[in-house]
């Protein structure tokens, strides 16, 4: 497995309250997939809603690099790297019976030569020692792992510190529930954080507020009226800052 965070958070000897956290996540990660991996895509499939629009409606071309962050049994990634053959595809997970999971399908799918998994907190990207600094991608995903982060802040940021200019981050997961009975949001609200699954309207304003300072364009699609979201920030260039600068300058 390759190296990574984790592994050496595992062997430190010196201990951070971060490090601790993450631990934590992990192995509260691990008991909780331990058996259920193997029902996970059969089963998920009914109300991970939004994955497959979102993942279809990528734009991924030959020669790029994909990240998926929190990558889980790896179905996202093989359903992408199916359609996009010529593309890269990393998979992130904090989780190593998720990676190994991963792994039995990439293999299954003969995907091996393109499809990278690695074992790691999301907040990890931010270390150049365990991902070097060329490291940086085209497309970067989550599919419902941020609402499963308590650290969320630090991974979403970690992420961003590796997409490319002009690069696209994707965000799909459960939303506030709003078009729905308030029953039925206040039961599915209360299922989720059995399982510790969280919607963080902070998370909807820290990307909002990204657009507003022009670090990226933002757009929101609603899923099944509210039921999760789809959010696709296209990060801005040097190019198209100037070129912002200019319009404003003109107008
Ligand atoms: C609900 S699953 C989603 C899996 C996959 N993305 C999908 O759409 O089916 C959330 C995943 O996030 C992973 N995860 C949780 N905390 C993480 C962290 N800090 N860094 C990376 N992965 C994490 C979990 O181990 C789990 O596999």
């Amino acid at each position: 497995m390759p190296s990574s965070l984790m592994s050496s958070t595992q062997k430190s000897s010196t201990s951070t309250p971060e490090k601790d956290l993450l631990q934590e996540q992990a192995a509260a990660m691990n008991r909780m997939y331990r058996w259920t991996r193997h029902v996970y895509d059969l089963s998920r499939k009914y109300y991970l809603l939004g994955r497959d629009k979102m993942l279809d409606g990528m734009d991924v071309n030959a020669g790029d690099q994909v990240l998926e962050v929190g990558c889980g049994t790896g179905r996202n990634l093989i359903r992408l790297a199916a359609r996009c053959p010529q593309a890269d595809f990393k998979g992130l997970d904090i989780a190593e019976v998720m990676i190994e999971q991963a792994g039995v399908s990439v293999r299954k799918n003969q995907l091996e030569s393109h499809v990278e998994l690695v074992c790691s907190p999301a907040e990890a990207l931010f270390d150049t020692q365990i991902f070097p600094e060329t490291e940086v991608f085209d497309t970067i995903y989550f599919s419902y792992s941020l609402s499963m982060i308590p650290t969320w802040e630090q991974a979403l940021e970690a992420a961003w510190s590796r997409l490319k200019p002009g690069g696209e981050l994707h965000v799909v997961d459960f939303w506030d529930q709003s078009g729905w009975p308030k029953w039925f949001a206040g039961l599915l609200t209360k299922w989720l954080s059995l399982f510790g699954v969280h919607f963080r309207e902070e998370l909807l304003e820290k990307l909002k507020s990204w657009d507003v300072e022009g670090k990226c364009r933002l757009e929101i699609s609603s899923i099944c009226r509210n039921y999760a979201y789809h959010a696709r920030l296209k990060s801005v260039s040097e190019s198209m800052q100037i070129a912002n600068i200019q319009d404003s300058s003109d107008s």
